[in-house]
């Protein structure tokens, strides 16, 4: 049977949205806490992340089923750092996912509080549901290893580094490698995290590791440019979130330094590099990462 991304993508995305919201239910206290947590983290994402996990995996022949514990964490990891990055303190969103925004959401009731709280409250869910797979796993190395490399992406020196300095150069003349830096810092990070943990789960060799990397910085970088493209030219419905933001805010991106036309040109050049470090897996095996690149120009949320 031939090929289609949309079911690809709607297959993976349920098997996410299934498996996040038993480990919510399952969750001991049945506090305003989870509530909060589980309003952003069940809001509607893509779940993109989690599914270029599960894509590394079967990429290398794995069984995507031993990445979907660590395919969860990813995604409530990246919901905590768009609940923090909505906050006033940085963008000072109010629409997220189609919904109001957590902080606006609770706004009656210490909103600012439970937002921040809730971000930190899935952040360490994150990392327990990886660590509890872990222990309780008869081949625990590929897991820890996976929430290793996701501990990093997430870090002080990535994705932490790419926000603070995407925060502190707003408003500041920025040259355009500065922002590609700051891109792969800030979203690239957990993009290439997300498919590199899938592929060590799935034991992958150095060669198809080295591959995958370079696929992943490349489109890393890529999705956050037609996010900013998006945010010119996208329609706040279909999007979820408010469009027309940065420039108001003065945040650096391709399309405010160097204009749409020349944005997508370089988003495309990033998604050719991506396409051709797939040259080295089976043409069969490697279509859903192929097309899962050309998605990230084409898509319009
Ligand atoms: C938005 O990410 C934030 C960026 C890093 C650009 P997504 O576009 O993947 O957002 P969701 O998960 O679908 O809401
Ligand atoms: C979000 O980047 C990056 C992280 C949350 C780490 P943006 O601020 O550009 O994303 P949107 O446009 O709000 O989704
Ligand atoms: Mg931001
Ligand atoms: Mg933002």
């Amino acid at each position: 049977m031939e090929f289609s991304l949309k079911d690809y993508l709607h297959e993976k995305a349920s098997i996410i949205n299934n498996s996040l919201d038993s480990i919510m239910m399952n969750l001991i206290s049945n506090s305003l806490m989870r509530e909060a947590m589980t309003y952003s983290l069940m809001a509607g994402g893509k779940r993109l992340r989690p599914i270029l996990c599960l894509a590394g995996a079967e990429i290398v022949e794995a069984d995507y089923k031993k990445a979907i514990t660590t395919a969860c964490a990813i995604e409530m990891i990246h919901t905590y750092s768009l609940i923090h990055d909505d906050l006033p303190a940085m963008d000072n969103d109010e629409l997220r996912r189609g919904m109001p925004t957590l902080h606006i959401k609770y706004k009656k009731n210490k909103g600012e509080a439970i937002a921040i709280l809730a971000g930190d409250g899935l952040l360490t869910l994150a990392f327990n549901i990886m660590l509890k797979e872990a222990i309780t796993s008869e081949k625990a190395l590929p897991l820890i290893k996976a929430a290793n490399i996701i501990a990093d992406a997430a870090g002080y020196n990535n994705m932490i580094a790419g926000q603070t300095e995407d925060m502190l150069s707003e408003g500041k003349k920025t040259k355009i490698k500065e922002i590609e830096k700051i891109d792969s810092l800030k979203t690239g990070a957990l993009i290439k995290a997300s498919l590199l943990s899938g592929a060590v789960i799935g034991d992958a060799n150095l060669r198809q590791r080295q591959a995958l990397e370079i696929y992943a910085n490349n489109i890393g970088v890529a999705f956050q440019i037609t996010d900013d493209i998006l945010n010119v030219t996208g329609d706040k419905k279909t999007m979820g979130k408010a469009v027309g933001t940065d420039k108001k805010k003065l945040k650096n991106t391709f399309p405010t330094l160097i204009g749409l036309d020349k944005s997508k040109e370089y988003a495309n050049n990033l998604v050719k590099n991506a396409l051709a470090s797939l040259g080295i897996f089976d043409a069969k095996r490697s279509q859903p990462l192929k097309e899962l690149a050309v998605y990230i120009l084409e898509r319009n949320r």
